[in-house]
């Protein structure tokens, strides 16, 4: 059904740009007595003719008003102020509501408006939704309050109610939350010839949690094998939803530096994205000592919104096999393999129950200890 309307009123355009003759407009307007009320003439970009007279015409049961400019309101006998393309009416009351039209020259392209006016105490009351702003938890933010422009009208401030609670809001947040969401009204002021009218309009206010900033690598225990003497690169990578957070790396519990004349240094860049951020703080030992493989690393993720994150690594040396001259290697493989066999054989299972002791008890015992360390800091 209302897509049957929509293709109708498109056809209509259509023949309007190929006849001249625009079909009917219209735009409901519901408010509350002794609201101000601005009825904006839509531009007419199709036939403008610049020395045509914008024609505002107003219908009630009885009887027809027609008025081409300011004077010729005081026949409508009522609060009316013509500026522009805008009707002004500056306090509504019920004897304003009914149908209101605007045509360029006679009659041949129409706008209509039908003005509804609620008592101060209606609960029917239910204008639409001007505006919607979403904002992300601990986020500034900023209500907007669609401006209304009025010529000759002075704006005199806003203010902003949250629906359902009675004390006026501030129409912006340091850090907003969830519970901020809902609608608001802005009330705009308005000063004319001394007096005060209001607009009042309504605005919903979103706010959407982000996502959880996380560290993607390395993971909390990872061990990295090294070679003393050698350049190393550790890279921690993050996601990161907020300009708030950011990654560093610690040395043990101190802070690792950022300048690069020490021997060990961490640097690190930014990738910006629509709704997030890509952050990577590299961990470069220019030369890996003994003193080094003695320490955790923790690459620390500090966020404004939630707990700390980080993954703590460790280092180890490479183990290398002893390197020997090509014939002693080769006399050394035999006789070991010679000496394995044969030892193998006598003593099986004594072997077997050794390794599983050895290698069991060893596993166990080497976990988490840096961390434990860490966590207590
Ligand atoms: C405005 O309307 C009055 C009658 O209401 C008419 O006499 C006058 O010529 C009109 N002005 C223009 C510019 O059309
Ligand atoms: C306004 O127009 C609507 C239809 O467009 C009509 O039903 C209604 O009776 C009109 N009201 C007045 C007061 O003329
Ligand atoms: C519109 O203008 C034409 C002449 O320009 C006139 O004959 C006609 O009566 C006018 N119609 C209305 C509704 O005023
Ligand atoms: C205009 O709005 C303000 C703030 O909401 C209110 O105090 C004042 O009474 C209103 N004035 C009128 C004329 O409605
Ligand atoms: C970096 O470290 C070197 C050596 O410790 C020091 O001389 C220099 O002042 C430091 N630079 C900055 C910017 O801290
Ligand atoms: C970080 O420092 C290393 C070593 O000085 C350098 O090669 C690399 O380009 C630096 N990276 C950034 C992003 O500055
Ligand atoms: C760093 O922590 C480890 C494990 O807790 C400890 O063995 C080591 O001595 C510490 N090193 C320094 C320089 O504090």
């Amino acid at each position: 059904m209302m897509m049957a309307k929509k293709l109708l009123a498109l056809l209509l355009c259509v023949l309007t740009l190929l006849t001249g003759v625009c079909p009917l407009s219209s735009s409901k307007r519901f408010v509350k007595a002794g609201e101000m009320v601005v009825l904006q003439c839509p531009q007419d970009t199709l036939n403008h003719h610049g020395d045509t007279e914008l024609i505002w015409t107003r219908y009630t049961t009885q009887e027809m008003f027609v008025a081409n400019n300011t004077a010729s309101l005081e026949q409508w006998n009522m609060d009316v102020l013509v500026y522009g393309r805008s009707l002004v009416i500056l306090s509504a009351s019920v004897t304003h509501q009914g149908n209101y039209s605007c045509s360029l020259g006679n009659a041949s392209n129409q706008h209509w408006f039908t003005l509804t006016v609620y008592s101060k105490q209606s609960r029917k009351y239910n204008e639409k939704i001007e505006d919607l702003t979403t904002c992300y938890t601990q986020e500034f933010c900023k209500l907007k309050c669609p401006h209304i422009k009025i010529p000759h009208i002075t704006s005199n401030g806003i203010t902003w109610f949250k629906e359902g609670e009675s004390l006026p809001k501030e129409g912006y947040f340091s850090s907003v939350e969830k519970s901020d969401s809902g609608v608001y009204t802005c009330t705009r002021a308005y000063l004319y010839q001394g007096q005060i009218y209001n607009i009042t309009l309504r605005v919903k206010l979103d706010v959407k949690s982000k996502g959880q900033s996380v560290i993607i690598s390395p993971h909390n225990g990872d061990v990295f094998y090294v070679d003393l003497g050698s350049t190393l690169v550790i890279d921690c990578k993050a996601v990161m939803y907020t300009d708030f957070d950011e990654i560093f790396w610690l040395s043990n519990t101190s802070f690792v530096e950022t300048n690069d004349s020490l021997p060990v240094f961490y640097n690190s860049t930014w990738e910006g994205n629509p709704d997030h951020i890509k952050m990577t703080a590299s961990l470069i030992f220019k030369k890996v000592s003994e003193e080094d493989l003695l320490k955790c690393y923790t690459c620390k993720l500090e966020s404004a919104s939630e707990f700390p994150r980080f993954a703590t690594i460790t280092l180890s040396q490479k183990s290398h096999p002893v390197s020997l001259t090509p014939t002693l290697s080769i006399v050394g493989i035999l006789v070991v393999i010679a000496v394995t066999v044969i030892v193998c054989v006598k003593f099986k299972i004594d072997i077997a129950s050794f390794l599983r002791d050895t290698l069991g008890f060893r596993r166990g015992d080497s976990d988490g200890k840096c961390y434990d360390t860490f966590l207590m800091h």
